[in-house]
């Protein structure tokens, strides 16, 4: 008994020594104090995560003494390893302190400062000072608030949704008109593959919302390839192409399936003399590009068209002011998707393309679909990275009621059975099925127009 005392005092004694022992350290000096951004409410703002957050979200949180104990020191060490790669505020804001801050990151940290949950806990316990004020609070808000309504705004959004996380399409993009109308013949010439059977629209069917309805895609001479095909709509608000990013820009990507031996299995040495032969072709491509067909002109030529590519919807016109453009059920589903934390990554003019992000945050979703492909490297594919691999871009969810199959395996044509699985696998959530009715009902709302022309009818 009297032992027993003893070691609850002596704990007792270090539960308030080692919070005391950190309310002397010195003040935290790391790339977020210290990369001072020139706007001065932004400037704030590194210095509140830099003091609050840094431990955990930058590699140079400094360990306190007992990070050295055994089972404490695990318990720190994972706490960064999970925070560092949830998010990092080192290789991002402070990495770039004059440039925006990433739409995905605004988001989620948006979201930590509203529900509280960060710092977690146990380090509030042991920093006492860590907890954000509500006046720390407020300034993180006005700084993410101020951020989005300058870099992410579309012009023309109602006043009320400048700061929503998903922004109307903008009415049209500045872009070459003759360039367009040159990328959308050759976007559709099956010249462009091995033995004149493929085009580009073959598996991006503008009448499938710019996808092939299919698992996935089959390429020359029956060749089925292992990953499904992503829409083309809305492409211009992607970061980077493909499902593990691979390709930097649109002009990039167009140069991989021509040479792809499961796609079009060519090269721009047997294609370019195929068109050469097209003389009206050729003379309408040479007025705009005098140099001529070459792998530059001809991708610059598609990628151009596929910016032409916008979809409005009937949620456009809704972010845009018409607030009867979708119905009290829709407008409950976009609700939840937001409470769900789905528009965190779902996030911006595209509803996706903005980051990488795991397949399964919450839980194995390959463990409990089995058969493993290489498919499911995703983004790992790439750079290499352990971190990385079942990462993938997040996908566009514009016209997502009409481009299934889903996900990279292309899995289930059900869009809810696909909603299900998002709220289980990346937010641990059971959703329920009037909730997941509503989201999907909301989804709907984002099949548009091309041409205008609805989809998907
Ligand atoms: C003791 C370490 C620690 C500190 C300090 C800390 N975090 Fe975290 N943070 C974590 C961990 C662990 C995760 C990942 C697990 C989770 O999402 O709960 C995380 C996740 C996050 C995420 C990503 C959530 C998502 O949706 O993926 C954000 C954003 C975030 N933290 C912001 C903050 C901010 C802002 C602060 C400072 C006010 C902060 N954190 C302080 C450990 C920490
Ligand atoms: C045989 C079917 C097939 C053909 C032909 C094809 N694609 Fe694709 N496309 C795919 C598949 C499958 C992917 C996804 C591959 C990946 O991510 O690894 C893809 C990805 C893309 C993406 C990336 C979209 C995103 O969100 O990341 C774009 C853009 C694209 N294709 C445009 C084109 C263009 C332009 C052509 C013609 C030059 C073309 N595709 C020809 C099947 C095809
Ligand atoms: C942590 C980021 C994240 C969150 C949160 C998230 N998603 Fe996703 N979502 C992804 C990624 C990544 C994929 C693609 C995964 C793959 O195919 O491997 C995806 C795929 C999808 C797809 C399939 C799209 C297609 O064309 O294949 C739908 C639909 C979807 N998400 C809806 C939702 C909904 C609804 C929620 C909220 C309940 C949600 N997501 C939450 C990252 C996220």
């Amino acid at each position: 008994m009297k032992k027993l005392v003893q070691v609850l005092i002596v704990l007792a004694i270090l539960a308030l020594l080692l919070p005391l022992s950190n309310q002397f350290r010195a003040a935290p000096v790391n790339s977020l104090t210290r990369a001072k951004p020139a706007d001065p409410l932004r400037a704030k703002a590194y210095a509140i995560l830099g003091a609050k957050c840094a431990d955990c979200h930058t590699a140079e949180g400094a360990l306190p003494f007992y990070a050295a104990l055994p089972i404490v020191g695990k318990l720190i060490k994972g706490d960064i390893q999970d925070g560092l790669k949830a998010v990092n505020y080192q290789s991002t804001l402070a990495a770039a302190p004059d440039q925006p801050a990433g739409e995905v990151l605004l988001a989620k940290t948006e979201r930590e400062i509203t529900s509280g949950d960060m710092p977690p806990l146990p380090y509030l316990l042991l920093h006492w000072h860590a907890r954000l004020t509500a006046a720390e609070q407020a300034t993180l808000r006005d700084w993410i608030h101020a951020e989005r309504a300058k870099h992410y705004a579309t012009a023309g959004v109602a006043p009320q949704f400048q700061n929503e996380l998903v922004q109307p399409l903008p009415a049209k993009l500045d872009l070459d008109v003759r360039k367009v109308a040159l990328g959308n013949k050759l976007f559709h010439d099956k010249r462009l593959s091995k033995d004149n059977t493929l085009s580009c629209a073959s598996c991006h069917d503008l009448a499938k919302g710019g996808t092939d309805q299919a698992q996935y895609s089959t390429g020359v001479g029956q060749k089925l390839g292992g990953i499904n095909s992503p829409t083309v709509f809305n492409s211009a608000f992607q970061s980077v192409m493909f499902w593990d990013g691979r390709a930097p820009t649109l002009e990039a990507q167009a140069d991989g399936p021509v040479n792809n031996p499961d796609e079009m299995a060519s090269n721009w040495q047997e294609t370019i003399p195929k068109l050469q032969q097209d003389a009206e072709l050729t003379a309408a491509f040479n007025a705009v590009y005098p140099q001529g067909y070459s792998k530059e002109t001809i991708t610059e030529a598609i990628a151009m068209f596929e910016r032409s590519l916008l979809t409005p919807a009937r949620f456009d016109n809704y972010l845009r002011g018409q607030t009867d453009a979708i119905t009290a059920a829709e407008r409950r589903g976009y609700e939840l998707f937001k409470e769900h934390g789905c528009a965190c990554c779902h996030v911006g003019k595209a509803l996706g393309g903005q980051s990488y992000e795991p397949l399964g945050r919450a839980a194995n979703y390959f463990a409990d679909r089995g058969k493993p492909t290489p498919a499911d490297d995703g983004r790992f594919s790439v750079t290499k990275n352990e971190a990385d691999r079942h990462k993938f871009k997040v996908p566009t969810l514009r016209n997502v009621a009409i481009t299934f199959p889903y996900l990279h395996d292309g899995m289930t044509s059900d869009l809810a059975q696909v909603v299900k699985l998002m709220a289980k696998y990346q937010n641990g959530d059971d959703l329920a099925a009037a909730d997941n009715t509503s989201i999907v009902a909301f989804l709907h709302t984002l099949t548009g127009t091309y041409d205008g022309k609805p989809l998907g009818k």
